[in-house]
């Protein structure tokens, strides 16, 4: 089969198209024919040299994929027939004509929804619903700051956001991303470089209160440098944080 490949941390350009062995289904995995794969900052990072797939997984690119089952291996439950539309999120090798997924972790793709779209789901999409729903328990009506908003997880939040009733407000860098998420459905965006945006957002909300729960710990996080501040998340809001690019702070 064929595989997105590089031999040389670097640029898109060391990217080549390599003829590598295909992958045989162990016990309990389905081998996946795919026809569609996304490209996740993950993968950015990992092709730099910046992001090593974990211990035992596969060197290729593609930490999500869509497309039919082509295989059951050893032990399958029956869960699945060849021929199935799937998609999955992969510790790797998601960017080649076959990938081998344990079963369990297969994903029916919705009738309505093409394979282009679904390779997009498993990842920033499922990130962003996780922390929305299944932690942030976001209820309609309510106001929800995110961070990087013009970022793959920020852009699926916006919209995800919106389907629950709710309104998201963004921070972004430039004024171009502001645009592309007021877009995507943002009710409101602050520059963070050129605005305090906490600020703004109390002016936007008009909420006063302390600061609510936090998951940082250990000294101010990059975005902020003075601490906590005092009206994103007001008394009885929730601080939730979904990842760090300067570490755990
Ligand atoms: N990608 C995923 O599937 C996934 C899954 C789980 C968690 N996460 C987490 O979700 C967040 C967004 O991920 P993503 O992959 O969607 O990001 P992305 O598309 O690569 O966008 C990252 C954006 O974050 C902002 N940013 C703020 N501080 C930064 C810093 N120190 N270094 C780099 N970027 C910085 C920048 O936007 P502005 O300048 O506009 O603010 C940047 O464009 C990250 O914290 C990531 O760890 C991602």
């Amino acid at each position: 089969m064929f595989a997105a490949y590089f031999d040389r941390p670097g640029g898109p350009e060391n990217l080549y198209m390599k003829e590598v062995v295909k992958p045989d289904p162990g016990e309990g995995e389905v081998l996946v024919r795919v026809f569609a794969s996304a490209l996740n900052r993950a993968d950015l990072l990992q092709r730099t040299g910046k992001y090593p797939p974990p211990k035992g997984a596969s060197g290729i690119l593609g930490l999500e994929a869509a497309g039919s089952v082509a295989e059951l291996g050893p032990g399958c439950s029956g869960r699945w027939k060849v021929g199935d539309a799937v998609m999955a999120l992969l510790p790797g090798g998601g960017q080649a004509q076959f990938v081998t997924v344990p079963e369990g972790l297969l994903m029916p793709v919705p009738k309505d929804m093409t394979y282009t779209q679904a390779a997009a789901i498993p990842e920033a999409w499922l990130a962003a619903f996780q922390l929305l729903h299944f932690v942030g328990k976001v209820q309609e009506g309510e106001r929800v700051l995110i961070h990087a908003g013009a970022s793959g997880v920020g852009m699926a939040a916006i919209q995800l956001v919106r389907l629950a009733k709710a309104i998201p407000i963004v921070t972004a860098g430039t004024q171009e991303k502001l645009e592309a998420t007021a877009k995507a459905g943002a009710a409101a965006g602050f520059n963070h470089k050129k605005e305090d945006f906490s600020k703004k957002v109390l002016e936007f909300t008009q909420v006063q209160g302390a600061a609510g729960e936090s998951l940082h710990r250990g000294g101010a996080a990059p975005f902020f440098p003075r601490g906590l501040p005092t009206s994103p998340a007001p008394r009885g809001q929730r601080l939730r944080a979904a990842g760090h690019r300067q570490g755990p702070q």
